[in-house]
């Protein structure tokens, strides 16, 4: 009889079928009846395949042992609850250090030379009527990185050879890093051109970017989100994008994803992206190796891969 698992999130095709070979897997976000599907399997479920676990279904699951997260932001999983109940958790850092950084630059171009817009100005045949308007770029400016954790590195690297200068603000200091510390994030944000926001969510960094970090950055300034939604005061910044006092903003990420603040659609200063960071055939395949491969070694009684908690 295969270890039973539950999954409690649609996961990619390769990923399910990984885990149907090794696991008999139960699909909470299918299930016609959760609460009885849960309280069948409470007796014996050791561990869980995705996120949004709370401690209440953490407290419905007592023989829970291990989660193992898609994705390297587990800040839907309640992981203070975790360890005082003794469940692991794991996530999926690392292989998607690359692509997170690659769209990054991406987005800070097309919003720096509003690519997006430049593609409608050719398709509308307004280019047969005049020029497009010059925009910005991005070299001889400075970057400010919330967030200098293996990706924020792979983005201040990448943006090195867009020759920005980098600067950073984390939770301390990093002596091995060659890139100039704030330890203040708003005064940061008022002496560089561009802010990348890469930090984790949850409670800690819940709109850390609030009225003080924005109007600190300027009408001069732009804002990237590759992080969480949560890191900034949104309608502060829908406002502030709105009445001109932030330059402009390129988007990954929101409060209430997949819902979209409607006030951004009208703006012409916002590139929108729907949260596709990691979203590449290459990455994502690499993510669900790895929440297979930590089930797998649990079940094994190895150590795991990736260990949060
Ligand atoms: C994506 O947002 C992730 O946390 O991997």
């Amino acid at each position: 009889m295969a270890d039973e698992i539950l999954q409690t999130h649609k996961l990619l095709d390769r990923c399910e079928k990984a885990l149907a070979e090794r696991f008999t897997v139960h699909k909470l976000h299918e299930a016609a009846d959760k609460d009885a599907l849960i309280a069948e399997l409470a007796p014996r479920l050791r561990a869980i395949a995705g996120g949004n676990v709370n401690a209440g279904l953490m407290d419905k699951l007592p023989k829970l042992e291990m989660i193992a997260n898609f994705g390297v932001g587990y800040d839907s999983i309640d992981t203070k609850a975790a360890k005082t109940r003794g469940i692991r958790v794991t996530n999926t850092p690392n292989v998607l250090n690359d692509a997170m950084a690659e769209i990054t630059v991406g987005l800070m171009i097309a919003l720096a030379r509003k690519i997006p817009q430049s593609d409608r100005f050719v398709r509308d045949g307004k280019w047969l009527k005049g020029s497009y308007p010059l925009q910005v770029e991005l070299n001889a400016k400075t970057v400010g990185i919330l967030g200098l954790g293996r990706i924020g590195k792979e983005i201040a690297v990448r943006l090195q050879a867009m020759k920005m200068r980098v600067v950073y603000h984390g939770r301390s200091r990093q002596p091995d890093e060659p890139y100039i510390y704030y330890d203040n994030l708003a005064d940061m944000a008022r002496d560089v051109d561009w802010l990348v926001l890469i930090a984790p969510g949850g409670k800690a960094t819940e709109k850390i970017v609030n009225r003080q970090v924005l109007e600190a950055l300027g009408p001069e300034g732009y804002l990237v989100n590759m992080g969480r939604g949560t890191l900034v005061d949104e309608p502060v910044l829908v406002e502030m994008l709105q009445q001109g006092k932030i330059g402009g903003a390129a988007l990954d990420v929101f409060e209430n994803e997949p819902t979209v603040p409607e006030a951004l659609f009208g703006l012409d200063n916002v590139v929108l992206s729907p949260h596709q960071g990691s979203a590449t055939h290459q990455t994502r395949n690499k993510m669900g190796d790895l929440v297979v491969a930590n089930l797998v070694a649990h079940f094994a009684g190895e150590p795991l891969i990736s260990a949060v908690v």
